[in-house]
């Protein structure tokens, strides 16, 4: 992993010591770990992987105003449920600190940090992958329901957006949450993605007829 080299990963490390709780940095080194090993999975650049990983929650205990300030100030869409509930910006603005602190210029790594929360239509391998280990790292639960998502994120790379957004989508239902438009447009491109390369396998596989045992 000769791109993220061992000296910027300890300087995010101990910025991150510095600013977020101890539980938070071990939450972000199980996405690290976790993004990794799906990046080998489906052959994705295990450093770039690594990068997005450790920086996705940069800004996840910035004040609300401070993220709709820098998220203002970035010329970012601000949806009428970032305005209410501006913890949903920190993703965006924990790119901005990437690049910004950091140096982070490559713009694979910083949207993947910047959709980590919400997803996105049409987002990149990259973006998939960190955006399932934030919810998927070991330390989220083993609940049947997770662990069935573990186990698809290593088969079908839009499959396992789509649950996971479903998953997620349960979760702020039950909890009577605000939704923002962006997590349903994710959702729907995942699906509809989905459904396509199903219905391409199922129209490639060999024509078998089956009598009807009734018949
Ligand atoms: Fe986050
Ligand atoms: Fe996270």
């Amino acid at each position: 992993m000769g791109k993220f080299s061992g000296i910027l990963r300890q300087h995010v490390l101990d910025w991150l010591a510095e600013n977020v709780p101890e539980s938070r940095v071990k939450h972000v080194l199980r996405v690290e770990e976790t993004a990794i090993s799906l990046a080998y999975e489906y052959a994705i650049d295990l450093a770039d992987a690594a990068q997005a990983g450790l920086m996705h929650d940069l800004a996840k205990y910035f004040r609300p105003q401070i993220l709709l300030d820098m998220a203002q100030k970035a010329g970012l869409a601000i949806d009428p449920v970032d305005e209410a509930n501006p913890h949903l910006l920190h993703a965006d603005v924990s790119a901005i600190v990437a690049r910004e602190k950091f140096g982070v210029d490559d713009p694979k790594i910083l949207e993947a940090i910047a959709n980590h929360t919400l997803g996105r239509p049409g987002m990149s391998p990259l973006s998939c992958i960190v955006f399932l280990a934030d919810t998927l790292e070991p330390g989220r639960g083993d609940t049947p329901e997770l662990n069935l998502l573990r186990q698809v994120s290593r088969q079908d790379l839009f499959k396992a957006v789509w649950m996971t957004c479903d998953y997620t989508l349960k979760y702020l239902l039950e909890t009577r949450r605000l939704i923002h438009p962006r997590a349903l447009s994710t959702r729907n491109w995942f699906l509809e993605q989905a459904n396509r390369s199903l219905l391409h396998s199922a129209s490639e596989a060999p024509k078998v007829f089956i009598s009807h045992p009734s018949a």
